[in-house]
């Protein structure tokens, strides 16, 4: 369960929508842990203590957004959510909060939004335009004011008796209360590690940064058969290798490799010799993305299991790579993504569950977002103990770097007689 913090100044309206929307289940993925009001006279605050939600007033002063951040830290929400919240936040703040923040705009972005649109405002110049339609948008809050990305929008027809008041009211009502609370309930699955649902995800990495900042890394195989169930991760010096457990008498051009290497303080994680290929030609001072041109995906008919990698490179950004069969052909998808303080990706090779005889269909689309909290063992055991299915799950390996340098790690094997 994800944790939200609303963020208000006035009646509090839309706290309330989500706050009826948290007791009729539409909301069910987050929960509302805090609100923070500029306004200590806000009735919104009144709302959230019948709610029995803690509030903190934070008013308007030099220490403005200090003081926001210092009431965040004690909930440490995922999800910030302005709900009628009359103050623009600085790019400062939206990096160092750890958490996704969402508005809700009285207007169809990107028609009267922006600086100096908020309130009833809006609604005077929406009427006065002419414009014989409008609306209320939910985003993403970024650095340009009502610019993020947009969640959901509704629109209503005017009326030719409305006014500035009239219009505020039915499109509250009508748009405001209906798609904020949905629009919520959707970004907390969307950003809640969507591997719990999946028995057999396959191999899967993960790469991003804790709320706090530290680069966090994450990779674990599981298997169906015997000798790939007889698995164990090992560390090597700063690596990660795979060993066999018993003498066993198989192929394991496939199953053994190294995971995790460290090669002129870049990191590659994959799950196959790629690793190694990727070393190569780093050491030759080509690139991760030249490296992986001259490979493809497995070759264990029919599944074809694609062949995942990644690659830190900077505290700034790091890559993701995928090689996958499509019509007998070698798809090759890179992505690469600034890092997201509290946000990581997460890529896995089998896209979704089959039955046990069918083709293992290719991971398919972007990299999920998923979140990464600042504690290593929190994450590690949301992995190993609740995401990763019982039987299929065989290793992981998690690592948390605290600066450049050092880092926690833990590893965790499934069979291979511990
Ligand atoms: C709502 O209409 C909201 O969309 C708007 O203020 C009102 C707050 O009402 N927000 C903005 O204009 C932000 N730019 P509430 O306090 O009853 O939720």
């Amino acid at each position: 369960m994800l944790r939200i913090s609303v963020l208000v100044s006035g009646g509090g309206t839309n706290l309330q929508a989500l706050l009826d929307a948290q007791n009729n289940g539409i909301l069910q993925s987050g929960r509302i842990s805090q609100v923070i009001s500029s306004n200590k006279a806000a009735y919104a605050i009144e709302r959230a203590k019948r709610a029995n939600i803690p509030v903190e007033v934070v008013e308007k002063d030099s220490d403005f957004e200090a003081n926001i951040l210092a009431a965040l830290g004690k909930v440490k929400p995922e999800i910030i959510i302005l709900a009628g919240f009359m103050y623009i936040l600085s790019k400062d703040f939206i990096e160092r909060c750890g958490a996704k923040i969402v508005n809700i705009h009285p207007s169809l972005i990107p028609s009267f939004c922006g600086l100096g649109f908020y309130g009833l405002r809006v609604h005077e110049a929406v009427l006065k335009s002419g414009v014989k339609v409008t609306g209320a948008t939910v985003h993403l809050v970024n650095e340009i004011p009502d610019g993020g990305e947009i969640l959901a929008q509704k629109s209503i027809a005017i009326h030719d008796s409305d006014t500035p008041e009239k219009l505020q009211r039915r499109v509250m009502e009508e748009c405001e209360w209906q798609i904020l609370p949905r629009a919520v309930e959707n970004l907390c699955r969307e950003i809640a590690p969507k591997i719990f649902s999946q028995k057999y995800p396959g191999r899967g990495i993960i790469i991003g940064k804790s709320p706090s900042g530290k680069i966090a890394l994450a990779y674990f195989i599981m298997g169906r058969s015997a000798s790939s169930r007889a698995r164990i991760f090992e560390k090597s010096g700063d690596e990660v290798i795979i060993k066999l457990t018993g003498a066993k008498d198989i192929d394991s051009s496939l199953i053994l490799y190294a995971p995790l290497r460290v090669f002129g303080g870049k990191i590659i994680v994959t799950n196959g010799d790629q690793t190694d290929t990727i070393c190569e030609f780093l050491n030759n001072g080509s690139s991760f993305e030249e490296a992986l041109r001259t490979r493809e995906y497995e070759p264990d008919a029919p599944h074809y299991t694609p062949r995942i990698s990644g690659i830190i490179e900077s505290g700034n950004f790091f890559k993701l790579n995928i090689l996958k069969r499509e019509n007998a052909k070698c798809v090759r998808n890179f992505y690469e993504y600034e890092f997201d303080s509290g946000f990581g990706r997460f890529i896995h090779t089998y896209d979704h569950d089959v039955n046990s005889w069918e083709k293992l269909p290719s991971f398919d689309g972007e990299p999920r977002l998923v979140r990464i909290p600042d504690n290593i063992d929190e994450f590690a055991n949301l992995l190993w103990n609740e995401a990763l299915d019982r039987d299929n799950k065989v290793s992981l390996y998690v690592r948390y770097y605290d600066d450049a340098r050092n880092y926690h790690d833990r590893i965790f094997n499934n069979y291979g007689g511990e």
